[in-house]
C-alpha cells in the first residue's frame, strides 16, 4: 500500500496547510499512554486497549511520513513495564511480534527506516530476530526513521554510556578531559538521531517516565488528554500547530533569536 497515492484529498490539503504555515519538528517522540484506561472506560479488556493502540501507531506513522518529518520515536515498552503482570507482558510481546511481521513490508515499501533503542537482549529471541531482520531490510531507506523504544529507559541508556566511556578511558582510547556533551551523546543509543524537538504524551499525564531523559533537555512537551487508542492524525496536527507557536529560546532571550536561527544546539545534533 502506497501511503502517498492512497491519501484522502482533504487530509492532503490539511497537511499542505500545516507545511506552509508551521515550523516543523524534525524529530517527534511519543509516550503512548492510556491503552488500559481507554479499554476499561469502553468496557473492554486491557488487551483490547493495546490492540486498538496499534491502529493509532499505524495512523501516526503514516501521517508523520506523509508530512515528511524525518524522525519519529515511539515509546512502546519501558524497562519498568517488565514489572506488569506476566500475562500483560505476554500480550504486549505478541502484539509487537504481530506488528513486526505484518507491517514491515508496508513500512519498507514506503521508504521507512526502522531502528530500535533499549535493552533489546531482554526481549524474547523470536522478537529480537524479527527486529534485527526488519532493521536490516529497511537500513537503506531514506524516508521516515521510525525508532521503537523497547525495553528502554533513559537512565539505563545513560548508565550504559557511562560504563562504555569508563572502559574507553581504561583502555586509553579517550581521556576524561575529552568528554564533552557531544562526545557523551555519541555513546548513547540515540546517537544516530537528532534530539527530539517535540515530545507528545497522551492520556493527560505530565511526566517523562524515563523517556529520552538526556535528549529531551530542550524538547517542547505537548500533553494530549486523549488516550493513545483514540489519538489519531488530527491530534498530531494539533500538537504540531501548538509546537510551531512555541518560542524555543534554548536559554537565550527573545530578541536574540531573531538574529540567530537556527540555534546552535539544534545544528550540532542534526549535522550528525
Ligand atoms: C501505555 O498504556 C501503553 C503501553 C505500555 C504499550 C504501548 C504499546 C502499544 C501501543 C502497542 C504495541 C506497539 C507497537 C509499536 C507495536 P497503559 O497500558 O500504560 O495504559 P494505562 O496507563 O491506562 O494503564
Amino acid at each position: 500500500m502506497n501511503w502517498y497515492s492512497e491519501q484522502e484529498f482533504s487530509d492532503l490539503k490539511k497537511q499542505q496547510e500545516i507545511l506552509a504555515k508551521c515550523r516543523m519538528p524534525k524529530h517527534i517522540g511519543i509516550i503512548m499512554d492510556g491503552n488500559g484506561r481507554w479499554a476499561i472506560e469502553h468496557g473492554l479488556t486491557r488487551t483490547e486497549g493495546h490492540k486498538q493502540g496499534i491502529e493509532s501507531v499505524r495512523d501516526i506513522v503514516k501521517a508523520t511520513a506523509q508530512l515528511g518529518i524525518p524522525y519519529l520515536t515511539l515509546y512502546a515498552f519501558s524497562l519498568e513495564n517488565w514489572k506488569r503482570p506476566s500475562s500483560e507482558v505476554g500480550v504486549l510481546m505478541n502484539l509487537l511480534e504481530y506488528y513486526l511481521k505484518k507491517e514491515i513490508k508496508e513500512l519498507n515499501a514506503n521508504n521507512v527506516r526502522l531502528l530500535s533503542i533499549g535493552k533489546i537482549s531482554s526481549l524474547p529471541k523470536k522478537i529480537q530476530r524479527l527486529l534485527f531482520d526488519a532493521i536490516e531490510l529497511t537500513s537503506k531507506n531514506t524516508g521516515l526513521t521510525l525508532t521503537l523504544a523497547l525495553s528502554y529507559s533513559g537512565r539505563w541508556d545513560i548508565v550504559r554510556a557511562v560504563q562504555m566511556i569508563a572502559h574507553d578511558i581504561r583502555r586509553g582510547n579517550i581521556s576524561p578531559e575529552d568528554i564533552t556533551e557531544e562526545v557523551f551523546s555519541s555513546y548513547l543509543q540515540t546517537a544516530p538521531l537528532p534530539d527530539p524537538d517535540l515530545i507528545i504524551r497522551t492520556s493527560g499525564e505530565m511526566r517523562l517516565s524515563n523517556f529520552l531523559l538526556w535528549e529531551s533537555a530542550y524538547s517542547e512537551i505537548y500533553i494530549s488528554n486523549k488516550y493513545w487508542p483514540e489519538f489519531r492524525r488530527e491530534d498530531l496536527y494539533t500538537a504540531i500547530i501548538d509546537y510551531s507557536g512555541r518560542e524555543r529560546r534554548f536559554g537565550r532571550i527573545s530578541s536574540q533569536l531573531k538574529q540567530e536561527i537556527p540555534n546552535h544546539l539544534e545544528k550540532v545534533k542534526t549535522e550528525k
